[in-house]
């Protein structure tokens, strides 16, 4: 009955949604990253992940991973755990320090969500703890979450919004830092060179991540304790990143094109598939 509820609301929500305004990585980020999760997730994981997804979506998460951005205006209470705030003279992050909302609530973050969310999913094992849990909507707002926390700018300075106060010319379009993080840089690399098609941009970060990546993947999965997923690992690399790529030699108008674009491609080529290989990795971690 719920589910079924949740089903209708969930397909209402795609139709008449439209693009939000400057959130998480784009659609495409989103879709690249659980695409590269689902073709690493083990038997078992993958049966799990079916049965929670609704009817529409079997064998497809990677169509709903961006349903955490559409629900953002109905479940206002979510919207901030989509990234990270720090201190803007701080290129760290430090949980206690930073992940709170903007009323000083613990926890309430993108590192914070992983790990309540990666609980909630673990009680899928024992039936009498997981009725007071939606554990569709549990999956989904993993799936998210873990993009969104690797992209550089989702763990931002806090005068800027990570980026969004930031005018900048994109080429000859008008944007903001965050949004170039989120989708242009996406978009002009498939429009370059795979002629504008998502699935070619997928094969090759395959590729690369049983090539050339092939001997970091298990580093990328490590997580101390034998934890389950390290957010906070994955959010001090994304502000890291922030520093040393995404802010690095710009400011208000600056105007990025091929050299800005050529130089930080491999970050936002890296990003992606590291939130692949580690959603598979928690997804096989926590079902199989
Ligand atoms: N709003 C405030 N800070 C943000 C960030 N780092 N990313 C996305 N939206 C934000
Ligand atoms: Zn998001
Ligand atoms: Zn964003």
């Amino acid at each position: 009955m719920a589910s079924e509820l949740f089903q209708m609301i969930s397909v209402l929500l795609i139709v008449f949604s439209f693009p939000a305004l400057s959130h998480g990585w784009g659609t495409d980020g989103h879709y690249i990253v659980c695409q590269i999760a689902q073709e690493r997730l083990n038997d078992a994981a993958a049966d799990t992940v079916n049965e929670l997804l609704p009817d529409y979506a079997k064998n497809n998460l990677s169509s709903l991973c961006s349903w955490a951005d559409r629900v953002k205006f109905i479940y206002t209470w979510s919207s901030e755990l989509h990234y990270i705030d720090v201190p803007d003279d701080s290129c760290s992050y430090n949980y206690s320090r930073d992940c709170k909302d903007s009323n000083g609530v613990q926890g309430r973050c993108a590192s914070g969500a992983i790990t309540n969310y990666t609980t909630q999913l673990l009680s899928y094992r024992n039936s009498s703890d997981n009725r007071q849990y939606n554990l569709t909507q549990a999956l989904l707002f993993l799936a998210h979450i873990m993009g969104d926390i690797h992209q550089p700018l989702h763990v931002g300075h806090t005068s800027d919004k990570g980026g969004n106060t930031i005018d900048v010319h994109w080429y000859t379009t008008n944007t903001v830092l965050h949004h170039v993080w989120d989708s242009s840089i996406i978009d002009t690399t498939e429009a370059d060179f795979y002629s504008s098609d998502v699935t070619g941009y997928v094969d090759d970060l395959n590729q690369n991540i049983t090539g050339k990546w092939s001997n970091q993947t298990s580093k990328w999965q490590g997580c101390s304790r034998n934890a389950i997923a390290c957010p906070d690992i994955y959010a001090s690399e994304s502000i890291s990143a922030a520093c040393e790529w995404a802010y690095k030699d710009v400011t208000n108008g600056s105007e990025l094109g091929d050299k800005y674009f050529n130089s930080r491609l491999p970050v936002v080529d890296l990003r992606l598939a590291q939130a692949g290989v580690r959603l598979a990795e928690i997804l096989n971690r926590i079902f199989g």
